[in-house]
């Protein structure tokens, strides 16, 4: 099997990273039918770790049996080589979920991630500091002789809807910075951070998931990885 290995990660703290890596690993594995697992690299914190625990301390011990979860393997410096062995080429995706910040850990995440997503609101200095943490990966690790990265790609998350030209003039500023972002923008939505945030269930096909809402992001990035 070929796996691809796939983070939503950035430099920036409460972006939203964790959050989404939860929804797309529960997307693929549960609405799509791949084989998932996700690591969760934030020691110490371990916070998707301890979701599921808690999501599995509601479910009854027949639910947990019959349905096929999705592994969470925490990981630390030391077991994460270890940890994308055991898995690859038996899943079809590892998404590593890392910290909020250009530490250790973080750097070490990047060594193995094939494909990356930056996610960032679309505040003037965000836009700064994410230009300059797409361009730190590029050079480092896109352009790098023993590169595993292949790709990179940025998306607006918590997107609030603000006048359609003033979003056609943010996009422009990224295509003449040739900064590659995604046509699809995740919206700022409390649903995202409450029940859909959930390691057990993809978000139900209904209005949430539709084409205003998140299936054209998760569409565009299964093509995006093929
Ligand atoms: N699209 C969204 N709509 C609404 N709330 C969101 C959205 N994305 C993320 N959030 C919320 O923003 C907060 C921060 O998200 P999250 O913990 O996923 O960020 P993070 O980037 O992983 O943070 P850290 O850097 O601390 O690891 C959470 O309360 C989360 O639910
Ligand atoms: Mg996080």
């Amino acid at each position: 099997m070929e796996t691809k290995i796939i983070s939503i990660v950035g430099e920036k703290g409460g972006i939203g990273k964790t959050t989404l890596n939860i929804i797309l690993a529960s997307e693929l594995q549960y609405a799509r039918g791949h084989k998932v697992v996700l690591l969760d690299v934030d020691n110490p914190q371990y916070s998707i770790y301890e979701k599921r625990q808690r999501e599995l301390e509601l479910l009854d011990d027949d639910e947990q049996e019959v349905k096929k979860l999705y592994p969470i393997e925490r990981v630390t410096l030391e077991t994460i080589q270890d940890t994308i062995l055991k898995y690859y080429g038996l899943v079809d995706f590892i998404i590593m979920d890392l910290p909020g910040s250009l530490n250790v850990e973080m750097v070490r995440g990047l060594l193995y991630i094939e494909h990356v997503f930056i996610p960032f609101g679309h505040d003037e200095l965000e836009i700064d500091s994410t230009s300059n943490f797409y361009l730190t990966l590029k050079h480092n690790f896109l352009e790098n002789d023993e590169r595993v990265l292949q790709s990179i790609h940025l998306f607006f998350n918590k997107y609030k809807l603000v006048r359609k030209n003033v979003f056609s003039i943010l996009r422009q500023q990224f295509t003449d910075a040739n900064l590659p972002l995604m046509q699809s923008v995740v919206k700022d939505k409390t649903i995202y951070k409450e029940q859909y945030r959930n390691t057990l269930y993809p978000i139900p096909q209904g209005k949430e998931w539709g084409n205003k809402e998140l299936r054209p992001f998760f569409e565009e990035i299964m093509q995006l990885l093929n």
